[in-house]
Parts: C-alpha cells; sequence; structure tokens
C-alpha cells in the first residue's frame, strides 16, 4: 500500500472521531468516518422505505445506492445521489438501524470498495470497527481504541440536546449496540492482531493522540 494509511476501530463513544479529527490535523491528511457510510444506508432505506429484511430487495437497493464522500481538510461531507446528507444520519433511528443492517454481508461487501478506493487516492485516519481486521489488513499503524461502558455512555449522553434525555437509556442503547456490534458474524467489531490497544477511560482527547504519536 503505497499511502499512509492510519486505522482506529472501537466501541462508539470511546473516543474515535474526536482523536482521529485531531491525528489527521496533525498529519495534514483526510479523516474518513465509516460509521457515516453504514448511517448513508439506513438513511436512504427509510427514505425509500425499503424492506431490508429481504435479500432480493435489499442487493437491488444497494445496487442502486451512490454514496460518496466529500473530504476536506474541514468537516468531511456524506453525499448520497448527489444531496448531502450529512445532517440528517445522526438521529437515534437510524443509529440503531446502521447497526442493525451493518451485520448484512451484502451492506458490508457494498461499502468495501468505496472506502479501499479512497485509500488509493491519499494518506488517511479511517475510523470505524473493521478497519484494521478486514478493510485495510496491511494498514501503516492499526489503533484499538476503548474505554468503559458508563464512561462512554456518559459522554453520549452529554452531546444529547434533547431535555428528555434518559442516561439509564443511553447506557443500555450502547450497550446493545456494543453487543450487536461485536458478536455478528460479518466483520465483528473486535481489535486486529497488531493493533496497538488504547484504553481511553481516564484520558483526554489530546493525551490519547499524543500516545498515538510515539507509534507514527
Ligand atoms: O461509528 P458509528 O456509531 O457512526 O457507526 C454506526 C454503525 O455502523 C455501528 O453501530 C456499526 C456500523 N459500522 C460498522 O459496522 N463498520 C464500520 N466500519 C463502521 C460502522
Amino acid at each position: 500500500m503505497s499511502h499512509r494509511i492510519i486505522t482506529i476501530d472501537g466501541p462508539a463513544g470511546a473516543g474515535k472521531t474526536t482523536v482521529s479529527k485531531l491525528l489527521a490535523n496533525e498529519l495534514g491528511c483526510v479523516r474518513v468516518d465509516t460509521g457515516a457510510l453504514y448511517r448513508g444506508v439506513a438513511y436512504e432505506i427509510i427514505q425509500q422505505d425499503i424492506d431490508w429484511q429481504n435479500n432480493e430487495i435489499l442487493t437491488a437497493f444497494l445496487a442502486t445506492l451512490d454514496l460518496n464522500f466529500i473530504l476536506t481538510k474541514e468537516e468531511p461531507r456524506l453525499v448520497s445521489s448527489g444531496k448531502d446528507i450529512t445532517p440528517h444520519i445522526r438521529t437515534p433511528r437510524i443509529t440503531m438501524l446502521a447497526s442493525a443492517t451493518s451485520a448484512r454481508p451484502a451492506v458490508r461487501s457494498a461499502l468495501l470498495d468505496l472506502q479501499r478506493n479512497i485509500a488509493q487516492e491519499q494518506d488517511a485516519v479511517f475510523e470505524g470497527r473493521d478497519m484494521g481486521t478486514v478493510v485495510f489488513p496491511d494498514a501503516t499503524v492499526k489503533f484499538f481504541l476503548f474505554a468503559d461502558l458508563t464512561v462512554r455512555a456518559r459522554r453520549r449522553f452529554d452531546e444529547i440536546q434533547d431535555a428528555e434525555k434518559d442516561f439509564y437509556r443511553v447506557r443500555q442503547q450502547m450497550e446493545k449496540r456494543d453487543a450487536d456490534d461485536s458478536t455478528r458474524s460479518q466483520a465483528p467489531l473486535k481489535p486486529a492482531p497488531d493493533a496497538i490497544h488504547i484504553d481511553a477511560s481516564h484520558l483526554t482527547a489530546r493525551q490519547v493522540v499524543t500516545k498515538m504519536r510515539r507509534y507514527l
């Protein structure tokens, strides 16, 4: 692989996005939030009212899907058939549907080339669940970032703007998503054998990046 590819895998709320932003910024490369792609699939499933449990319907739908990233050094945008859908993919409904549909092999393989093509073009920091294990087994450096469930749920809870928010519900949903993402048969969330593990439970994003820089 000619370009420098850094992978950051880990569960929801471990701080992957903040850390990969800081790191990509320091290294002067782009960052790719691959979770956004799975969210884009879920968004279109809802928009087009797709019966995704049906394999034939799912395959036909995926063949028409036209997702792309516009990667700039600032905020990357996710575009579906020419429309910027970035502001619409972070709802709780899409979060849970992205996790459920990402377990389908057809969904995973539909997004594989898209991710690898980006790496052909430029140096990048990729964040996700299977970056170091499946998508980029030959990545330059691989990190696995994790933190205690309660710490992660607290961070997510603090980001939610809704006055009705409920910490225990956020924690419970995160626990379910962790379990679903880790136990699925296709590309489950797990560290690559050669990944560097970082426990971010008691570290700021800045401290995590400082640790990472020792390997870069
Ligand atoms: O990182 P995120 O929370 O935005 O990801 C949303 C869902 O997408 C997550 O629950 C699992 C799935 N996902 C995946 O299966 N593989 C990836 N590389 C990234 C995300």
